[in-house]
Order: C-alpha cells, then structure tokens, then sequence
C-alpha cells in the first residue's frame, strides 16, 4: 500500500473563500504527484465545498463525529452527514480533543461507528512526556487497548494508527520527534495489536506518525518505516505541504 499523507487543518482557515483559495494551491502542487494517497480533513463547514471536487488527487475527512446517525443531539454532526458530503476518513481522538475532555471511552464508541458507517478512523494516540522508567509505553498501551475495545479482528485493518506525541505536536517542543523515537513506538504498536490480535494483523496494520512534520525532516518518519504522516501547520501552506509530498514520493 503506498504512503498516506493526512492534512490536519483544525479550525482553519478563517472563511470558505480562504478555504477554497487554499485547496487549489494544493491541488496544483500536487498535480504531478504519483503514488500517495493524500487526505485532507477539514471543518465541517467547508466538507461542502469539496463535495462533487473531482479530484482523484485528494480524498477528504473530518476531524470529529458524533457516534450516533441521527437524532435529538444539538450541536452534534453525524457520520451519513459527512458521508453525504464525500467524506472517506475521520481523525479520532486527536490530542486537542482529549484536552476538550473526551475520553479512550468515548473515543471507542466513535471508531466502532465510524467502522460500522465503512468510513476510515484515523485514531490518534501519544503520550505527553517520556520517563526513564517508561510508564509512557504503558499509557500508550492503555490508549489503544481502550480505544479499540470490540473492534472485531476483520475490522482493525481498516484502522490507521497515527502516533502523535504530545511534546512535538505545535513546534513548541524543546526537541522534535526523531525517526528513531518513531520507530521505536510503531514496533510497540504492533506488539500490542499482535497481542491483541495475532501477527499478521499487526504487520498489516498502518501507523502514521504526527508532530511538527516539515518539509525537511518529512521523509525520515518514512525511512524510519512511517506508512503515513498527519500534518497540521504546514498542511495548511500549500508550497510546503507539496514540497513534503514530493519528498516522499
Ligand atoms: P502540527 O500538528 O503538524 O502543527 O504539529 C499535527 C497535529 O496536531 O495533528
């Protein structure tokens, strides 16, 4: 399967003009590009514009939903809501949610529907700081045990992992996630759905790495074995979203 590259934008940009102006830049960096499949998950409200783009280019996600199809839940948007509109992926469990207060719990009900809806989770997990000790393994451990509670096995494949450390998510960092310390967590991931699942499962399933990606350290999370990347600044500036692209293509 070929390399999967994830736009995050967050709750940007500021209007569906900026929004369209945007997407087109990044339709032209990309026109040339083979091989990658590239998602852009946005704000809902802007879900409308892309939906009838006929791009075979670009496919499209959202960063959030609500598990239930329909119904008295104000506020709330639903997956045949997204689905209506061409979504294909959903960001799930993104740090800046769990800040919001949802929880591995609420999380699970999200991918279990999101499944069920045939869309893809892209289900995000990372630890906040690493300790010699390690205890960072088994928080993350927890995180996935617990977010994919009643996943039935013929399902986990259609699962992206995207392991995001808090502590290089922004570019505030001190340091920014090296190759290795992605490696090192994606071979953990794998344990832990073998564990939970059997070998095969785990060697299939894909990881994705996000924090602070960029044009120039983009491809070492590819050599250091990355299926993907899930990018939020730099995905919203087109030039440098096309150059991490081709630098992994
Ligand atoms: P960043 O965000 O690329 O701006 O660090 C990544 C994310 O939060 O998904």
């Amino acid at each position: 399967m070929g390399k999967i590259i994830i736009a995050n934008w967050k709750m940007n940009p500021k209007s569906i003009k900026e929004a369209r102006g945007i997407l087109k830049e990044t339709l032209k960096e990309i026109k040339q590009t083979k091989g990658i499949e590239v998602v852009i998950c946005l704000p809902f409200p802007f879900l409308s514009i892309v939906n009838g783009l006929k791009s075979k280019k670009i496919t499209f996600g959202a960063q959030n939903i609500f598990p239930e199809p329909k119904g008295a839940f104000t506020g709330e948007v639903s997956l045949p809501m997204i689905q209506s509109l061409g979504a294909k992926y959903v960001i799930l469990g993104h740090s800046e949610r769990r800040k919001l207060g949802e929880t591995n719990k609420i999380i699970n009900k999200k991918v279990l529907a999101t499944l069920k809806a045939k869309l893809t989770p892209i289900l995000c997990i990372g630890e906040s700081k690493r300790d010699e000790d390690g205890f960072y393994l088994a928080f993350l451990k927890h995180q996935l045990i617990e977010c994919l509670t009643h996943v039935p096995r013929t399902q986990i494949k259609n699962i992206i992992i995207a392991y995001e450390p808090l502590w290089a998510i922004g570019g505030k960092a001190r340091h920014i996630a090296t190759e290795d310390e992605f490696t090192e967590i994606q071979i953990f991931i794998k344990k832990v759905i073998s564990d939970l699942y059997d070998i095969k499962i785990a060697s299939s399933i894909r990881v994705a790495y996000g924090g602070s990606v960029h044009p120039l350290n983009a491809d070492n999370f590819i050599l250091g074995g990355a299926d993907g990347l899930l990018i939020g600044r730099d995905s919203l500036k087109p030039k440098k979203f096309g150059k991490i692209i081709r630098s992994i293509e």
